[in-house]
């Protein structure tokens, strides 16, 4: 692997695993809870995250350019939630762009099973073909768009071996209750585990994600099981123990709760971290 494609790997992945915070929500679904003003939503996260996943035009209107917190580019798009088929996305920036917006790796949805299986999966092949010259990593996404029943073993393993095959660096994908194993062991890449709709409790989120990393992933990109907590800072303070250090989900749970907001204001927050 050439030095600049390693570089920005070791970068997004410190230590082999990582915490990227997905805010990317806008490119299709407007202005997401908790979304509305990306830059303010984030800063206090950013401490607790190793990389931000982001349109470029979030980027450029919401993010400090003087923060060295990498950036994965969302450079698919061209659907909204109201529109005909949330699968039949293009690709919407330039090499140029991602080259000049220093990104340290792109991030593209395919919809495996779709109508537009070929055109994303094609999106995804040629978007490799560019970046490779460049040395920028392509994290494809095994996307869904509505049809969230889709999210078990199978399927899941079917889609991040084509785009492994295809030539993505890293996968993001769905956990699911059985048989994720399976689906990281059947691909020869390293496996992100994605978030979904905010969970009933913070428990379950632990538990999902200690799961995933426990089953092989190498880490999660999760965004509104974080932002859209009333404890976000807290939230990613325990995400990060699970992913980077290998807390369990009763460890996690005790560092959210001596982490969360009191009314005083925060409780035992370890600003260092
Ligand atoms: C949308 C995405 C999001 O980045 C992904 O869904 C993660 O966010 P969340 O945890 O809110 O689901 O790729 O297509």
């Amino acid at each position: 692997m050439d030095w600049g494609m390693s570089h920005r790997l070791n970068q997004l992945m410190p230590g082999g695993r990582c915490f990227f915070m997905a805010m990317d929500h806008g490119y299709f679904q407007g202005p997401t809870t908790g979304l509305e003003k990306p830059g303010e939503t984030v800063k206090p996260l950013l401490p607790y995250v190793d990389a931000l996943f982001c349109t470029r035009g979030v980027l450029r209107s919401s993010i400090d350019p003087s923060s060295s917190k990498p950036i994965i580019l969302r450079v698919s798009g061209g659907t909204s939630m109201v529109g005909k088929d949330l699968a039949n996305e293009v690709i919407t920036t330039s090499i140029e762009e991602i080259i000049r917006l220093n990104a340290s790796a792109v991030g593209i949805s395919v919809f495996i099973g779709s109508d537009y299986e070929k055109e994303t999966l094609k999106n995804l092949s040629e978007l490799v073909n560019t970046c490779e010259d460049y040395g920028i990593p392509v994290m494809a996404i095994t996307a869904v768009g509505k049809e969230l029943e889709k999210r078990e073993a199978r399927y899941l393993a079917l889609c991040c071996r084509i785009v492994a095959e295809l030539g993505a660096r890293a996968v993001k994908t769905y956990w699911c209750e059985k048989d994720f194993e399976k689906v990281v062991r059947g691909c020869p890449v390293p496996v992100v585990v994605a978030g979904g709709p905010k969970c009933e409790t913070e428990l379950e989120v632990f538990e999902f994600v200690y799961d995933g990393i426990q089953k092989g992933a190498v880490g999660i990109n999760l965004g509104r099981n974080v932002w859209q907590n009333p404890n976000a800072e807290a939230m990613a303070k325990a995400l990060r123990a699970i992913v980077h250090d290998n807390a369990t989900p009763k460890q996690a749970h005790d560092i959210f709760n001596g982490s969360k907001k009191t009314h005083h204001g925060y409780s035992k927050v370890d600003v260092s971290v």
